[in-house]
């Protein structure tokens, strides 16, 4: 068992290096079981999503080789969906995309229930709808999910989504891609991963037109081709670093990002009073003494990410005057709460709404990571608490954040990792 230690009052200082996007290597490292041949793809972050998604191609055969640091030879020609480790799905959400990239190649499917982090009920209608429409035959059985295609061959039509999500359209992309002719999906999510991966097919050989758009237009290919692909940077990675700049006070410079991505939050950030500069392919963040309060309601893009709401309560829980953020992708993001209040952060729940009395300090706790984004924003508040703060369950955060305590320490922050001896394991397992 690990936990992160944070001794907080550092303002953060220098520049930091932002990762590949979790959620755009994780699509394409999938889309790959649809190519045979070999795909090269650069920036995948190291996280461990990406490690068990690795592990549970190798474990149908793909081949996977790393070339040098962040960049990966995949080659998934032989593959045999028959040897899927169902199991493996319940670890995190995005292992259902192998439903539409096996469908792709093979015109059946078989995955295990995906798991992922708890935020109330995560249905997958949407993508069950799409599949169904493109022809396949869905079975769900002893918490695994079977497709088979009609005739052996999804077949092109039009789908139009009743609510936006980012996973299902991504599903039907990949399903679609080498599909008999024509699909539609109106109502697409148009989230930068969405772009990227829309991009990686298309160097494969893959004809997908209006991804970024609403309206997504993919015609069918008889097969991909194997590519070179680099995985665009993470902006939920860049956003988290603004905020932990701006909460400390400090003054970082996040380098290797795309600008236009963190334009929500830049403007959240201008409007409570803290300085972004946008540069080339960097932002700097100046943090303020004197943040105001501010509204936050979470969206799809181009809105305020969902995936950005905790370590945002963080931030406004040290701005003046009473804050508001409201939840408008999930039915339930709330658990990290109870973790911040433990610290002294004055919050209350009401509904889909946190209600922040800001300018409160925080003083260190022993708290827990409690999904993934509601893990790093512990980890913000130790930064700026009081004392020596404990994160435990941090296996939860390295799911999606590369190397972030040594990020961290190289801009200033005194956090440290450390693995808790056997006696404490037991102790801490008996509790
Ligand atoms: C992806 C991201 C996650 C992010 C989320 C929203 C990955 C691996 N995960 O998750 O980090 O928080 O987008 O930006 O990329 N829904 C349905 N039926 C469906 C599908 C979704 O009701 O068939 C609902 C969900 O319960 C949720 C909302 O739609 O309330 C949005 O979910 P979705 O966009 O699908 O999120 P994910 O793809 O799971």
């Amino acid at each position: 068992m690990e936990k992160i230690v944070v001794r907080g009052g550092n303002p953060l200082f220098g520049n930091v290096e932002v990762s590949g996007m979790k959620n755009a290597a994780l699509p394409i490292i999938y889309a790959c079981v649809l190519v045979k041949n070999k795909c090269i793809i650069e920036n995948i972050p190291g996280v461990r999503d990406v490690t068990v998604s690795f592990n549970i191609l190798r474990s149908m055969g793909a081949s996977i080789r790393m070339l040098s640091k962040n960049t990966y030879e995949i080659d998934c020609t032989n593959i045999d969906i028959e040897s899927v480790p169902v199991d493996s799905f319940r670890k995190m959400r995005a292992s259902y995309y192998l439903l539409g990239a096996e469908l792709g190649r093979m015109g059946r499917a078989k995955v295990g229930f995906p798991g992922g982090c708890d935020f109330g009920e995560r249905p997958i209608d949407q993508h069950i709808k799409g599949f169904e429409a493109l022809g396949g035959v869905v079975d769900l059985e002893n918490g695994n999910i079977s497709i088979e295609a009609k005739d052996g061959k999804l077949v092109g039509t039009n789908i139009f989504f009743d609510l936006v999500s980012v996973g299902a359209t991504i599903n039907i992309m990949l399903a679609a891609a080498t599909a008999e002719g024509t699909t539609i999906i109106d109502n697409a999510a148009r989230e930068p991963h969405i772009v990227d991966l829309a991009n990686f097919l298309n160097t494969c050989g893959a004809n997908i037109r209006g991804a970024g758009t609403d309206m997504i237009k993919i015609k069918g290919v008889p097969s991909l081709h194997g590519c070179t692909y680099a995985i665009i940077p993470d902006m939920i990675e860049a956003g988290t670093f603004m905020i932990a700049a701006a909460a400390t006070g400090g003054c970082v410079r996040i380098n290797n990002v795309i600008p236009k991505h963190l334009e929500s939050i830049a403007a959240k950030l201008d409007e409570i009073g803290v300085t972004v500069e946008e540069l080339d392919d960097a932002v700097l963040v100046k943090g303020s003494h004197e943040m105001t309060r501010t509204s936050v309601k979470t969206h799809p893009y181009p809105g305020f990410p969902t995936d950005m709401h905790p370590q945002m309560t963080v931030l406004l829980s040290q701005a003046k005057g009473v804050s508001y953020i409201t939840e408008g992708v999930y039915e339930n993001r709330f658990r990290y709460v109870d973790e911040l209040r433990r610290m002294g952060a004055q919050i209350k729940v009401d509904g889909r709404t946190a209600i922040i009395e800001g300018g409160e300090k925080l003083s260190a706790a022993p708290v827990k990571a409690v999904d993934l984004r509601g893990g790093v924003a512990m980890i913000i508040a130790g930064l700026i608490a009081e004392g020596e703060t404990e994160v435990e369950d941090i296996h939860l955060i390295e799911r999606g954040y590369d190397d972030i305590v040594g990020k961290l320490q190289r801009i200033g922050a005194d956090i440290r990792k450390v693995i808790l001896p056997d006696d404490e394991n037991t102790l801490a397992k008996a509790n």
